[in-house]
């Protein structure tokens, strides 16, 4: 059987995605935008073996077991039934993350996935297609299909919940710097945690509405290349999404005393007259949107509050691509 490598480039959110309306197909109950960063992404290998006798999978050439194993495998049972393939399967998948960047994300894994998985199985699928696909794996991989900006629709079922790309080209100064808080995996993980969100945060339904209207706003800072615009929105949603969880009953948070002191640091420049924003993932390492020429104002800050604190300029980066 012939084997495909693709290539998918993780994605952070500047409007997140924080919740599902159904938990299986992965609804989401807000529309979301993200930047794809050129830096950070994964090389997933696939091919369909008639001698195995269960799927065969590694990340960074260790065998993978457990949770993730099933993850992947119920994702792989999807591709079968829709190519009418019941082979078992190789899949080798690469991360290429900076050590320890904290940055490993299900999104680049499961669009890599979705495009190596799919051609391997014969099913030549347009990108909204991928998106869907890659959707039924982790939500946000939906968005790593694209490259650039990229807009995934909320919709109400399999096919109106999809991705698309806003802008494939960025030719305007933006970058996020990635700050590494913490390296370790979360206590809660994403899933979990935007669950346990939903359910009992009494704010929830506020977080949806405030959300979707945030849609059109962002999509005009991205047009109008307005940094200030799309960095006070992506910094206003991103704590909006962690007040939802620090308002839950019981909460939570992921946020520590480090990624705060950040946040502090990062509002103290912009005082200064410095376009810099933070936002925060399932986890404590901030990501500060800013542009190119501030680099080192903003390096010289934080390093005066955390000197050791390790930095990785992250540019935006390009679709899924098959590599051989
Ligand atoms: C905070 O896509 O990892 O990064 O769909 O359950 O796999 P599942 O969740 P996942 O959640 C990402 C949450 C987020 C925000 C975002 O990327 O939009």
């Amino acid at each position: 059987m012939s084997q495909y490598t693709a290539r998918a480039h993780t994605n952070i959110a500047l409007l997140k995605y924080w919740g599902k309306t159904d938990t299986n197909l992965i609804i989401p109950t807000t529309t979301s935008i993200s930047l794809t960063l050129n830096e950070f992404y994964t090389d997933t290998t696939v091919w369909f073996d008639e001698q195995l006798t269960a799927d065969d999978i590694t990340l960074n050439n260790v065998s993978l077991q457990g949770r993730g194993y099933e993850k992947v495998t119920r994702f792989m049972d999807l591709v079968r039934d829709r190519a009418n393939q019941h082979q078992f399967v190789h899949v080798h998948s690469i991360n290429h993350v900076p050590t320890a960047a904290g940055l490993a994300s299900s999104a680049s894994a499961f669009a890599a996935l979705a495009g190596a998985a799919s051609a391997a199985a014969g099913l030549s699928l347009e990108p909204a297609d991928l998106s869907r696909l890659a959707r039924r794996g982790s939500g946000s991989a939906s968005r790593s299909i694209f490259g650039g900006f990229a807009q995934w629709d909320r919709g109400h079922d399999d096919q109106t919940s999809v991705a698309h790309a806003l802008t494939e080209t960025v030719d305007w100064p933006i970058q996020l710097l990635t700050l590494i808080v913490n390296d370790q995996p979360k206590k809660i993980d994403s899933r979990g945690g935007m669950q346990n969100a939903r359910a009992n945060s009494p704010f929830y339904q506020q977080w949806v509405d405030m959300a979707n209207a945030q849609v059109p706003a962002m999509q005009a800072a991205i047009n109008n290349h307005d940094l200030v615009a799309l960095g006070t929105l992506a910094e206003a949603n991103a704590l909006q999404m962690h007040a939802q969880n620090m308002v839950a009953n019981p909460p939570f948070t992921y946020l520590t005393d480090v990624s705060w002191l950040i946040i502090e640091t990062v509002k103290a420049l912009r005082a200064t007259g410095i376009p810099v924003y933070a936002t925060m993932d399932a986890g404590p390492n901030v990501k500060l949107i800013s542009q190119p020429a501030d680099t080192e104002k903003i390096m010289v800050a934080l390093r005066k509050v955390l000197p050791e604190i390790q930095v990785t300029v992250a540019t935006p980066g390009p679709g899924i691509q098959i590599v051989q």
